[in-house]
């Protein structure tokens, strides 16, 4: 472990893609949604954050599940071969999204440490307390931070204040990490030590909001 990770106190996550697999609930009913569930599964994700962007920007808050239901529903449009009556079916497993598999052993060593842990997530708060439960992560995390209180989304500043809020701690003492580029580009800008899980061998951008580290799953997270 480096200084600059020991001083690190405090270990932040994103929720959606970084500690839940986004694409678990449409992989769950592949076979009934036919040969282009992935790029359903893409424009449904695509379309939920496009959405919470725009409202942002707009001032037209909807909570996260909503947004959720919205961008399936476009999919489900653009997508017209995908079988539409499995909706239901995709919300209920989307509600209780599986974790990635490293993600209990990487909180619990991080725990373990002594170090405080938290979700900072664009989710609603009855979707992410179904995911954390459904994942046994309760016990694990300090607290499940929603964006909902401030009816706005991610990059704003004010959603990452949340963090310093509830930890009493400078951002320089908290390692963000997220597998959202964009994400990472707001939380950098914003002052944390950021670490990019580059689940998906995506290029680089927002160039001059970099991470200090970049990672392809959580599992180095301790050896930085
Ligand atoms: C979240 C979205 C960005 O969990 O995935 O905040």
């Amino acid at each position: 472990m480096s200084a600059a990770q020991q001083d690190c106190a405090v270990y932040v996550f994103d929720a959606y893609g970084t500690l839940f697999d986004v694409h678990a609930a449409v992989r769950k009913h592949a076979d009934a949604l036919g040969p282009n569930s992935a790029l359903l599964s893409e424009i449904w994700r695509a379309k939920q954050l496009e959405y919470s962007w725009v409202r942002s920007l707009m001032g037209k808050y909807k909570d996260f599940w909503t947004l959720t239901e919205e961008a399936l529903d476009f999919a489900f449009d653009k997508v017209p071969d995908a079988d539409r009556s499995k909706r239901e079916e995709l919300l209920a497993a989307y509600h209780k999204l599986e974790a990635y598999p490293e993600v209990r052993v990487v909180l619990e060593q991080l725990k373990a440490q002594g170090k405080s842990l938290a979700i900072l997530s664009n989710g609603s708060p009855a979707m992410l307390e179904a995911a954390v439960e459904g994942n046994g992560l309760s016990d694990l995390l300090d607290h499940v931070l929603s964006v909902d209180e401030l009816h706005t989304y991610k990059t704003s500043e004010a959603v990452y204040d949340l963090v310093g809020t509830v930890f009493r701690a400078f951002p320089e003492a908290v390692s963000f990490q997220s597998s959202n580029r964009w994400d990472i580009a707001g939380a950098s800008a914003y002052g944390f030590r950021t670490v990019w899980i580059n689940r998906t061998a995506q290029p680089d951008e927002y160039r001059d909001l970099s991470p200090a580290a970049q990672l392809h799953d959580l599992n180095g997270l301790l050896m930085l």
